[in-house]
């Protein structure tokens, strides 16, 4: 199977424009870039212009963090879809639970954003993950599966196969504390099997899933080579350039 291994960098709303430059820099000059392997950057939207240009005829792609649910109009103080195509943003990072939690996304704006992401040919990668109180009152399927749900309504089968999944677990997310790579193969399985309504075996088997929380260079290697992971969304880490130029070393066969 030739699935492309995803490396992907949540900048999240750090860096101002000279060290994003400067991080922009140290991606270029140290990320090796090996064949089947994607890796997708989301900076914050103040830097895609200048993000464009760099990396422009590089293997780094531009995605956004955000996007309101319609394609354009008043709504102040967002950044719409029809922004983003000016700047070959080809990604759109969906119900990350900072923008669940913080901005309160609820299960249909993700929805709606999840349908417009396809209709216009962005590839949404969809974040999914339970919070520490569910985790320990042993209802993370249940989250999971509601979460998956509830952002597939009505999605049409044929776009859904450009979806990207990422398992984030709230408890793991800027902690240090990764999830131990069986307990998030576990509940990666878990993702594959609940999505039987959405895809069939052959589409379940290409679906791209990503784990994200914590991840380092340390144990990098290890999901990047579990089969079930298809690669990582990668917070903190992604801020030193040495450190993302390791982990995306590790996505090699
Ligand atoms: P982290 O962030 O790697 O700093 O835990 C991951 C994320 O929130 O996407």
């Amino acid at each position: 199977m030739d699935k492309p291994r995803i490396i992907a960098a949540n900048w999240k709303a750090n860096l101002n424009y000279s060290q994003a430059l400067e991080l922009a820099d140290g991606y270029l000059e140290k990320v090796v870039f090996q064949s089947r392997q994607e890796i997708i950057v989301f900076p914050s939207a103040l830097h895609f212009h200048m993000l464009y240009r760099k990396f422009e005829n590089t293997p780094f792609k531009l995605g956004a963090q955000n996007m309101h649910w319609e394609k354009k109009g008043a709504y102040t103080g967002e950044i719409c879809a029809d922004q983003l195509t000016d700047y070959a943003v080809g990604y759109i990072l969906l119900a990350h639970s900072e923008r669940r939690h913080y901005f309160q996304e609820t299960y249909e704006v993700v929805n709606k954003k999840l349908r417009l992401a396809l209709d216009l040919g962005l590839k949404p990668v969809l974040c999914v993950g339970e919070s520490l109180p569910e985790k320990e009152a042993g209802i993370t399927e249940m989250v999971i599966v509601d979460q998956l749900e509830s952002a597939l309504l009505d999605v049409n089968k044929e776009a859904a196969r450009n979806i990207i999944i990422t398992y984030e677990p709230i408890w793991a997310i800027g902690t240090g504390k990764p999830v131990p790579i069986k307990k998030s193969e576990h509940v990666i399985e878990i993702i594959r099997k609940s999505l039987g309504n959405h895809f069939n075996d052959e589409e379940l088997g290409s679906l791209p899933v990503l784990y994200g929380g914590s991840v380092d260079p340390n144990q990098a290697e290890n999901y990047m080579h579990c089969p079930e992971i298809d690669g990582v969304l990668v917070g903190g880490a992604s801020l030193n350039p040495e450190k993302f130029a390791k982990i995306a070393h590790c996505a090699t066969d």
